[in-house]
């Protein structure tokens, strides 16, 4: 399939590929430098958790391409990625952000302040799931990011897509769990994310790319 293709084009995400795609690239939001920085210090390592800068521009662009009022957010932590998306909102746009921690939404809640988009958003604490499940089922969104818990993930489809509209755009993060779908092997984890992908590139509602930004982000546009 791919043997055919030259492959000398691509490029690796060395770390100056990536800041020169930042300088290219939409701006952070100023209160995401500074949410990152007290992200940093409140949870030390655990802040790679956030998504990566580069993938915060992509976010907004996608949300704007599909011109969003209706957006959820599976896994929202400090809120990082919550700003990108809520900033891409049509005028009059919401996002629903889904996350059972309240230590780490309670630094959310003053990063949606400082960035002057908390009434965009409303916050749901409590698993997902549920959450989900207990939405009314003609709850349309146009706008869907998934970056929690990875067991989670064909659950959170199972109850996202019948409510996303034709042409909304699914995305899910972390679709390559650092390299580790790649090892037949690999359990835990590893072996959800696995079938989770199969099933998504086959599953016949959707129209797929997964791209190799980050730790891997899958988008699914729905037919
Ligand atoms: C990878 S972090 C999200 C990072 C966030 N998108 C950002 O860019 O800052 C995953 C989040 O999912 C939340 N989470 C884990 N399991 C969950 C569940 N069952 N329901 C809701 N949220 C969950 C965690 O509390 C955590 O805040």
């Amino acid at each position: 399939m791919t043997e055919a293709h030259d492959r000398s084009l691509r490029i690796s995400p060395t770390p100056e590929v990536v800041d020169y795609v930042l300088t290219h690239s939409l701006p952070a939001h100023p209160a995401q430098a500074a949410l990152a920085a007290r992200t940093r210090r409140q949870y030390g390592g655990l802040a790679r958790m956030q998504i990566a800068p580069e993938q915060g521009g992509l976010l907004t662009v996608l949300v704007r391409l599909v011109r969003a009022t209706h957006a959820v957010e599976v896994g929202t932590f400090t809120g990082y990625s919550s700003i990108s998306i809520a900033r891409g909102l049509e005028p009059g746009g919401r996002l629903l952000c889904l996350d059972i921690s309240e230590r780490a939404t309670d630094i959310a809640r003053e990063a949606w302040q400082e960035a002057g988009l908390a009434d965009r958003v409303d916050l749901r604490l409590g698993p997902a799931a549920d959450t989900l499940r207990a939405l009314p089922p003609d709850e349309q969104f146009d706008f869907c990011f998934v970056d929690a818990d990875k067991a989670g993930y064909p659950g959170y489809l199972d109850e996202l897509l019948p409510r996303t509209r034709a042409g909304g755009l699914l995305a899910f993060d972390n679709v390559l769990l650092g390299g580790e779908v790649l090892d037949p092997r690999s359990q835990g984890d590893a072996a959800v994310m696995r079938a989770f992908n199969d099933q998504l590139a086959a599953d016949p509602r959707v129209d797929v790319a997964m791209i190799p930004v980050a730790d891997g982000l899958t988008l699914a546009v729905k037919r």
